[in-house]
């Protein structure tokens, strides 16, 4: 395999090896919030998408620092992936040591945890909508160390200083992104 893999194939692989719905539903975000990146960038989005939607297709079956990505990019290479994304999926977690040196890498980070975080605002509203989580209302959440406490926040800060995109913009950025596949995620679609 020398070029990106399909959105059909990655799927494959991600459902092949995860049976957790909340994780399934990790993958679609990060992959929707890749996604929307790539076509700001003006870059590739299905190549985008499917690191997106592949990057934690490991973690079910290994979710220790001393598996998760280590068995996973060996797979990876089984399998004939190209290896700049494989490094770019690797550099997801600092404990690789591979450097987010593309704009792939750095977005990915930059998305990762707060696709998890912006889940968990979207799920204390009465509503459940994703798309009606206000900024200002994330920035408050993001200060109290109760709330979803294991999303790193210092992570969240560094992805998007990482990216070089202003905090409370990307908030907002990845939120519109998540609410146009709100369906997918289980949480209501924005009205209409
Ligand atoms: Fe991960
Ligand atoms: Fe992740």
């Amino acid at each position: 395999m020398e070029s990106a893999p399909s959105r059909e194939e990655a799927w494959h692989l991600l459902t092949e090896h995860t049976t957790n719905p909340s994780l399934i539903k990790h993958a679609l975000a990060v992959e929707a919030a890749m996604r929307a990146c790539a076509r700001r960038a003006g870059e590739d989005e299905s190549v985008w998408g499917v690191v997106g939607l592949v990057h934690d297709f490991d973690y079910e079956q290994n979710p220790t620092v001393d598996t998760h990505l280590h068995v996973g990019t060996g797979i990876l290479r089984e399998r004939g992936w190209p290896e700049p994304l494989i490094r770019v999926i690797a550099s997801h977690a600092d404990y690789m040591g591979v450097p987010r040196d593309t704009e792939m890498a750095r977005a990915l980070y930059a998305v990762d945890e707060l696709t998890g975080f912006l889940t968990a605002c979207a799920l204390v509203r009465p509503d459940r909508s994703i798309a009606a989580v206000q900024v200002k209302s994330v920035r408050k959440k993001l200060k109290d160390k109760a709330f979803a406490r294991s999303v790193s926040r210092e992570d969240v800060r560094r992805g998007a200083e990482e990216l070089g995109v202003e905090l409370d913009e990307h908030i907002a950025f990845v939120r519109d992104a998540m609410a146009e596949i709100a369906d997918a995620l289980e949480l209501p679609p924005p009205a209409a």
